[in-house]
């Protein structure tokens, strides 16, 4: 099978990846050639990965890639990775600000942390989730909230969370021509009524999950986030739908892959969950490092001469 490039120009030198599934669903990788938008921040034929890009990337069968961002420097690191997106989760209610769920984050506080890595995505898709209370009430609270995020922060898109539910805020939010990610399956925002970290989807549940899937899609998002669902059915949701789904513990029969960053690289203490896979260990590194500052200072060993600064 060969990749038809139909937007952004050839990269020069590099070569990295999108996973390119054939007909029949074999995967293959992809050069930076045949990647749809440039490659890295560092490709001198860069543009900024919009949404109609990642509809393309589904009908080419082109991988999409996205990872949690909270701040300038992690976000300018992956951006010059290739990762597609950058979404500056509510899961920042754990990751950053260290509350048990996401529910108690607020507007406020996301603000912020999405300006600094809008500042570092000269590449990637900016997303600012909405979080918890800052939609539910209706689409006039939903698009006043998107409003928000794209004056105040720079973003290039909202997501919120729920189908069927959620679909008259996104087609609101939509029509006044602001793009939103759907997010359906296990939905964090609604841990408690869902009785937990629960897969969805599977059994009756399945019914649920296609009806919210059709729902989003129907309303106007551009892609749809499928949390914790079984492999099969989010296949088959996958097949069904014109737009990306995109899975954070979903399989790998989605259009893209989505991680919470701190998970990702090793950077969470304690337990993660089954379908994550550590690419580093940052935690160990850096408490390894913070130990050994300590142990050098109370040794006398920093600062060095070189550390100091003569007359
Ligand atoms: O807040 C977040 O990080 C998310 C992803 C897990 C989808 O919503």
């Amino acid at each position: 099978m060969v990749a038809v490039p139909v937007w952004g120009m050839p990269s020069r030198g590099r070569r990295g990846g999108f996973g390119l599934r054939a007909a029949g669903s074999t995967v293959r990788r992809v050069t930076d050639e045949q990647r749809p938008y440039g490659s890295t921040s560092s490709d001198p034929s860069l543009k900024r990965v919009r949404i109609r890009h990642f509809r393309r990337a589904k009908e080419q069968g082109i991988k999409i890639t996205g990872l949690t961002s909270y701040d300038f420097l992690s976000a300018s690191i992956f951006d010059e990775a290739g990762i597609d997106f950058l979404l500056v989760g509510d899961s920042a209610g754990n990751t950053v600000f260290g509350y048990d769920t996401t529910i108690p984050v607020t507007v406020d506080e996301l603000i912020p942390l999405t300006r600094a890595v809008v500042r570092g995505a000269k590449r990637a898709l900016v997303i600012a989730d909405m979080p918890f209370g800052s939609y539910e009430n209706g689409p006039d609270e939903a698009l006043a909230t998107a409003i928000r995020f794209m004056k105040e922060t720079g973003s290039h898109a909202v997501k919120l969370e729920g189908g069927v539910r959620s679909a008259k805020q996104i087609k609101r939010v939509v029509r006044a021509g602001i793009p939103v990610m759907a997010h359906i399956g296990f939905t964090p925002q609604s841990e408690h009524g869902l009785g937990g970290h629960i897969i969805q989807g599977r059994g009756d549940g399945a019914q649920q999950l296609l009806d919210d899937a059709r729902a989003v899609e129907e309303a106007g998002a551009f892609a749809v986030v499928m949390e914790m669902v079984p492999s099969e059915i989010a296949g088959q949701v996958t097949e069904e739908l014109s737009i990306p789904t995109i899975s954070v513990g979903a399989g790998p029969n989605c259009d893209g892959q989505l991680l919470v960053w701190n998970d990702w690289a090793g950077f969470t203490r304690g337990r993660i969950p089954r379908f994550v896979k550590q690419y580093a260990q940052i935690g160990d590194t850096l408490l390894e490092a913070a130990r050994r500052f300590r142990a050098e200072v109370d040794d006398g060993i920093y600062p060095a001469p070189e550390h100091e600064y003569s007359e």
